[in-house]
């Protein structure tokens, strides 16, 4: 029984591979589960590079119906000591055009991930959860306790993932849930050897202004600049996303102590908002690049502010984050300078 080893869903992604290299290097075994429709298989050699040793893999995706005895066979012969898991969908626009495949996909994959669990006998989940489940309804900062409103299929689909792994948690004694609701992941290993690279046009504020830095694009379009806001530009809470892995690992290991079961949530943000124009100007700076922008209409489903009270995850795991936008837009700057066409 070999109680260090830790499945990773999704784990060749943005935030997984950073998780993976954190993993390896606090001495876990790590076993990714991922089929790269939104990563690259360079990223398993990435992290091999910076971690020194290569990541287990079993190449699947987890929302298909029949993968459950193949996985868990593949991951039978060791204990694990649980699970993070990241893999799903995360377009907000795109879960708003195709609702059924987010629902398939994000739901699915957690219900069949729960059979492999019971399968090899696992009972520890930390959850890829997000912001988004609080909407707009509550006023910045805001807490676990805040109310619950997302605004589009993704979120919902967090949402109800929570619900379904509190639910299994209800009926199964001594399985522990963490939820970790993420507020504005950003930057990149200081390396600049793993981060975000997002395939087409970015959805997101930071890898668009990168691809702008970079020369990729010509200017970045801001999404209104008529909300009750500082400068009348959105509001978000970034968090590096350095910090946000080792808020995993701390979850992982509030996890393994024991709890007797049962579901914790926790906000993994700095609690400190920047405007799109103060991003803007920091990652400038940042970069010594000019960043030229222009003013559009609002995006649909935004909202004006959203900027997490995270006292919860410093109380209880004893984390909280260490790097500041600078840090944030010198890394991601870092990131992309190094790797123009991402992973390509
Ligand atoms: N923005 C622009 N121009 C762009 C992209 C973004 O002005 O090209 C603005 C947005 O209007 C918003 C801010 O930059 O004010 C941040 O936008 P992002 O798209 O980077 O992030 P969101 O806050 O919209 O969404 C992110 C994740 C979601 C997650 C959510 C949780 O993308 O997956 O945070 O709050 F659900």
């Amino acid at each position: 029984m070999n109680a260090r080893s830790v499945i990773l869903t999704g784990g060749a992604g943005y935030i997984g591979s950073h998780i993976a290299v954190l993993l390896i290097e606090a001495g876990y075994e790590v076993v990714i589960i991922d089929d790269f429709s939104n990563s690259s298989p360079a990223v398993i050699d990435r992290i091999e590079k910076l971690s020194g040793i290569r990541p287990q893999l079993v190449e699947q995706d987890l929302s298909v119906p029949d993968c459950v005895d193949g996985v868990s066979a593949a991951l039978a012969g060791r204990g694990y000591a649980g699970v993070i898991h990241l893999a799903g969908l995360k377009a907000v626009g795109e879960s708003v055009a195709q609702p059924g495949r987010y629902y398939r996909v994000n739901l699915g994959t957690t219900l069949n991930l729960l059979s492999i669990m019971e399968k090899i006998k696992c009972n520890n989940i930390v959850f890829s959860s997000s912001a988004t489940v609080y909407g707009e309804l509550n006023p910045p900062p805001v807490d676990e306790s805040g109310k619950i409103g997302p605004t589009n299929p993704y979120g919902f689909s967090k949402l109800f993932n929570e619900q379904i792994l509190a639910d299994y948690a209800a009926a199964n004694q001594g399985f522990q849930v963490i939820n970790l609701r993420y507020f504005n992941p950003v930057g990149a290993h200081p390396s600049g050897l793993i981060g975000e690279d997002p395939k087409g046009i970015p959805n997101n504020l930071f890898p668009y202004i990168a691809q702008v830095a970079v020369g990729r694009r010509e200017a970045l379009n801001v999404f209104g600049d008529d909300y009750d806001t500082v400068d009348g530009t959105g509001v978000r809470d970034y968090i590096h996303v350095m910090d946000l892995a080792e808020g995993h690992l701390a979850a992982l290991k509030f996890a393994l102590e024991d709890h007797g079961g049962g579901v914790a949530c926790f906000n993994l943000g700095c609690g400190r908002g920047y405007s799109v124009l103060e991003v803007v100007n920091a990652f400038a700076a940042a970069s010594g690049k000019e960043i030229p922008v222009k003013v559009v209409g609002r995006r649909a489903g935004d909202i004006a502010e959203i900027v997490a009270d995270a006292a919860q995850a410093e109380k209880i795991l004893g984390w909280k984050t260490q790097r500041d936008l600078n840090q944030m837009c010198i890394d991601h700057w870092h990131w992309q300078e190094q790797n123009p066409d991402g992973f390509a």
